[in-house]
């Protein structure tokens, strides 16, 4: 069924031909000073769902230090859906399930920023979480009527990152733009520096009030472990790339790399189009056991390079389908430019330089391969099937 209803999405945009930027971003950026690169980090959602508690948390904690990930950037550790008591206490707050966490979430947010990391939470403006409404979950714990009071509590927890989710908000009452904006300014009055990530349903058209609201917002339904939803994903949010910009990121949902469906060339895929794209950049696996390949890619320094370049400029097409080539403007001089192969077989793809638009000696690396040399008259390479190269081009003098 869901891959029926991403079938026909895909036919859409397809045949609406969006696949190029459509003009200049609008309205300024939300100016909390926060996330002048896309965040990057860990959620607990894509590998285990609603079935979390404070050993799995702290075991990523470990992991992402044990591993080198916190030391490539991979910095907030956001704990999602499911962390919370059935009840509110008596005087109105927040608090956690004491099954799942004995120690409590203060103890749990001491624990990581012990580690070097940051700490991330996740709430509603409606009345309920997702979980507690689609799963079953018990409890009612949405903000709504305890904004600035949960604001205030997720500040003393020493919370520095909110996913606040929307999740049928509107069957309460609450109006997407104001629900939003009300906890932005909550959290804005606690003084405390919290990057802002906000899911509103529908996540298209990007609204223009977005950028002036989160550090970062949701462009696709959920990610799921499988090439379609990584390649479905990418195609959806590249015609509105344009969005991106330092402070204010397209959010394509969190990594799927490392959790088994996807092979060796999508997961470099999954990789070179967040890069390209400008996303956040979130570990949705289980870190204590990645394999050493995964580990390898979501570790690689030029894609790192090209995700967090500080000019935040977000990649277009110059040409292709089903075979992309997209380019991105980098700090530097310098230009991150991709291939991706959405085809089944193998396949040459091919860019001149005045396709790119650019003049001049240029050289290259591939941040995977490792191969680099002059740009002859045009970049070319036989890209294996669902695979993908990333190039990072600098002007020779
Ligand atoms: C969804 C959201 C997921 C996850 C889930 C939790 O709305 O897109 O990323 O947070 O809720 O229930």
């Amino acid at each position: 069924m869901r891959k029926k209803i991403l079938a026909a999405l895909l036919a859409t945009v397809l045949a609406t031909g969006l696949f190029t930027s459509l003009g200049p971003a609008p309205a300024q950026a939300l100016d909390n000073g926060l996330a002048k690169t896309p965040p990057m980090g860990w959620n607990s959602w894509n590998i285990f769902g609603c079935d979390i508690d404070q050993w799995k948390i702290k075991g990523m904690a470990d992991a992402m230090v044990a591993h080198g990930l916190r030391d490539a950037g991979y910095e907030y550790l956001t704990m999602d859906d499911c962390w919370q008591a059935k009840d509110r206490l008596p005087n109105g707050e927040l608090t956690w399930n004491k099954e799942r966490f004995p120690d409590g979430i203060p103890a749990l947010s001491r624990y990581i920023h012990s580690k070097g990391l940051k700490f991330g939470m996740y709430g509603n403006p409606g009345k309920a979480s997702c979980a507690q409404i689609y799963r079953g979950y018990p409890g009612r714990s949405g903000s709504l009527g305890h904004e600035y009071q949960d604001a205030r509590t997720y500040a003393r927890w020493g919370v520095d990152y909110l996913k606040y989710d929307w999740c049928r908000a509107e069957l309460n009452g609450v109006k997407g733009e104001q629900g939003f904006a009300l906890m932005r300014d909550a959290l804005k009055a606690t003084g405390r520096p919290i990057v802002y990530s906000i899911h509103y349903e529908p996540e298209q058209p990007i609204p223009d009030w977005y950028p002036e609201v989160a550090n970062l917002w949701r462009t696709t339904g959920d990610i799921f472990d499988s090439w379609f939803s990584v390649a479905g994903i990418a195609m959806f949010t590249l015609p509105i790339a344009h969005h991106s910009r330092p402070g204010a990121w397209n959010d394509p949902d969190m990594l799927e790399i490392g959790n088994g469906g996807l092979n060796y060339a999508e997961s470099v895929s999954h990789m070179t189009l967040w890069s390209m794209l400008a996303a956040p950049l979130m570990l949705g696996n289980d870190l204590r056991s990645m394999k050493p390949k995964d580990l390898a890619i979501v570790k690689n320094k030029l894609a790192l390079r090209v995700d967090q370049d500080r000019l935040g400029q977000a990649a277009r097409k110059v040409k292709g389908f089903p075979q992309w080539v997209l380019i991105r403007p980098l700090t530097n001089n310098q230009w991150a430019v991709s291939f991706t192969n959405f085809g089944a077989t193998p396949k040459r793809i091919s860019v001149t330089l005045e396709e790119l638009g650019l003049n001049g000696k240029w050289k290259f690396k591939e941040a995977f391969t490792g191969r680099s040399g002059m740009v002859a008259e045009e970049l070319a390479e036989t890209v294996v099937a669902h695979g993908s190269s990333l190039y990072v081009l600098s002007k020779v003098k």
